[in-house]
């Protein structure tokens, strides 16, 4: 496939940026960017959800497992990782440890922030998929689960429940469902029963529209020139995420043990 070098480059924010990336980082960036345009030129052709079944078993790994764990490009090996500071803090986790993905929910939080929503709701946004890290299967609920005693409720509500609205549209609310689940899932998916039953749930909940902004800000590309550091979400960080004193992992909470995975997920046991 052919790649346009400067939309590329673009894409990632600029020769600035890029030149802030770790090998790994602008590898993994590249395979998002090629998925993506590979995605665009099959436009309007998706598989169906026996075809994505069928690739089961072309696969040595579960497409659920977590980032960190696996790298599927051909021929890759695993990098050995930074070793995290003693007590280690969110902003660690996220520097250190949520690799690729911390570029998109930076971008999620930045488009939160730009369209006015509320600190609980760009806090969720920036958290969303970061759990990615650890797993990517029911990742909403997960990753409500790993960051609810260092959140506000609304946020922690957010990220759990963001996971079933992405399934279904709200055109009011600026939701489409998203051309990149049908290439995931097959066009013709049905959601599990969970997702149905919750999504069912949240239509008549005080609190709908705070996982649907988390969906509206949602984003899977890259969007050209915009350059997204960590600067602007360093106040609400800490006015709304409690990091523990001992460092996450450390802290004996009943999540403790998910941030310590993480922490060392070379461990074989
Ligand atoms: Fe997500
Ligand atoms: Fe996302």
């Amino acid at each position: 496939m052919e790649i346009d070098r400067r939309h590329f480059i673009a894409a990632l924010g600029g020769a600035a940026a890029v030149k802030l990336m770790s090998h790994e980082a602008r590898a993994e960036a590249l395979e998002a960017y090629m998925m993506q345009e590979l995605n665009t030129q099959a436009a309007k052709k998706f598989p169906k959800a026996a075809d994505i079944e069928a690739q089961i078993e072309t696969r040595s790994y579960r497409r659920g497992v977590g980032n960190l764990f696996l790298t599927t490009q051909a021929n890759a090996k695993v990098k050995k990782l930074d070793p995290m500071p003693r007590k280690p803090t969110f902003i660690d986790f996220l520097r250190y440890r949520f690799g690729q993905i911390s570029n998109h929910v930076l971008q999620s939080a930045n488009r939160a922030m730009k369209t006015g929503m509320t600190e609980e709701i760009i806090l969720a946004c920036l958290l969303h998929d970061t759990v990615h890290a650890l797993i990517k299967t029911d990742h909403g609920y997960w990753g409500a689960q790993m960051y609810a005693p260092y959140v506000p409720e609304k946020t922690s509500f957010a990220i759990r429940y963001h996971q079933a609205l992405r399934f279904y549209e709200d055109k009011k609310a600026g939701y489409e469902y998203p051309d990149l689940y049908r290439n995931l899932f097959g066009e013709d998916y049905v959601p599990a029963p969970h997702i149905q039953a919750d999504y069912k749930m949240l239509l008549n909940h005080k609190w709908y529209m705070e996982p649907r902004l988390v969906t509206v800000n949602d984003l899977y590309a890259f969007e050209p020139g915009v350059v997204v550091t960590l600067d602007p979400f360093i106040d609400i960080i800490g006015r709304l995420f409690k990091d523990p004193k001992e460092g996450l992992g450390n802290d004996n909470s009943p999540v403790a043990h998910m941030w310590r995975t993480m922490i060392i997920p070379d461990n074989p046991l």
